[in-house]
């Protein structure tokens, strides 16, 4: 079949400019630039780099339209390599912290694809939550990714059916730093939320709390989720969270919800699960874990395995497609 009019196969499968956006993004080149720096050799010394290996990389990045050369070995930022020194893009980019994780995860993609199970242990000796725990910079810069500094402030307005006025307890299960609870609490007064993650992550959310106003609301609670969660809350919010995980485990997940949810709450899912016809999706989670996001059918299937039951399933004008599933 003759290539698609418009789709360059070279383009995309050109390796050389991520990497090079990752190399200077881990560089700090661009905050060397806006420090004043910009003679070639001045970069490298400042970067702690080869000179004629910085100048190649950034030569091909100029002309993929980031940076500028004023002159010949003189560099300057241009739109798009101010963007480099957004702190969130440099989470992402930055090959030593989870950045780096995550970029040289897709080199385990052939292994994911013929075996169907995540390859990440073969480059990292670890799998992926093992390998966070051993590398305690990783996995700081890993929660900051997730947190406000990465992902900015979530958006917490999605509704529930018969809406929040019943609602006074909230457990935010693997909820990261908390972003996501504190908005939650600050947009509806009157509810106490429970953060739910492994202890080295909510010890970090105390200030996500404090600077939304709403530490005296909220209980946290460093656990593993696949342990009894906190029992009786109207609420167990899972965002971003089965995606994270194949299928067995994210029926354990669930099914530690159903348990604490039983006999009168609900489990709210964020993130995670598509209409069924929502074409199937690749995501990072994927080669890191095994992840996936799932269609309602098979979350539904999931679901019932784990004694629950899905009662409402929608797009909303937020965005969000809203899962909520009652215990049976
Ligand atoms: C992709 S993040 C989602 C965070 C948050 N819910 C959000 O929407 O931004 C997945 C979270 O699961 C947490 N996690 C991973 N394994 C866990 C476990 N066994 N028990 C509790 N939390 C876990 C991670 O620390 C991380 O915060």
């Amino acid at each position: 079949m003759p290539e698609q009019e418009g789709v360059n196969l070279r383009a995309l499968s050109d390796l050389c400019t991520p990497w090079c956006v990752r190399v200077a993004a881990t560089l700090r080149i661009a905050d060397h630039i806006a420090a004043g720096i910009a003679e070639i050799d001045d970069l490298a010394a400042a970067a702690g780099c080869d000179s004629d290996s910085l100048r190649r990389v950034l030569g091909h990045l100029v002309g993929k339209g980031v940076f500028q050369e004023t002159a010949p070995g003189r560099f300057a930022l241009n739109e798009a390599a101010q963007g480099l020194l957004d702190p969130s893009q440099r989470l992402d980019l930055d090959l030593e912290g989870i950045g780096g994780r995550f970029a040289y995860a897709w080199g385990s993609l052939l292994t994911y694809v013929r075996t169907g199970a995540p390859a990440y242990h073969e480059l990292f000796g670890l799998p992926f939550w093992e390998d966070l725990d051993a590398q305690p910079e990783i996995a700081a810069s890993f929660d900051a990714l997730i947190g406000p500094a990465g992902h900015g402030i979530p958006d917490p307005e999605f509704q529930i059916s018969g809406g929040w006025e019943s609602v006074r307890t909230v457990v935010d299960v693997g909820g990261g730093t908390g972003a996501m609870l504190a908005e939650i609490l600050r947009a509806r007064p009157k509810i106490h939320g429970t953060l739910v993650d492994l202890p080295r992550t909510v010890a970090r959310s105390g200030e996500t709390f404090r600077a939304a106003g709403v530490a005296e609301w909220v209980t946290t609670v460093g656990q593993s989720f696949f342990d009894p969660l906190p029992a009786g809350a109207d609420l167990y919010l899972l965002r971003g969270v089965l995606n994270d995980w194949p299928d067995r485990e994210a029926t354990a997940i669930l099914s530690r919800c159903a348990e604490a949810a039983r006999p009168t709450g609900r489990v709210v899912v964020l993130k995670g699960v598509a209409p069924d016809d929502a074409p199937r999706s690749l995501s990072i989670e994927t080669v890191l874990l095994g992840g996936k996001h799932r269609t309602v059918a098979e979350f539904r299937e999931l679901a019932r395995e784990a004694g629950l039951e899905v009662s409402a399933a929608e797009r909303q004008p937020s965005g969000y497609f809203v899962v909520e599933c009652r215990p049976t």
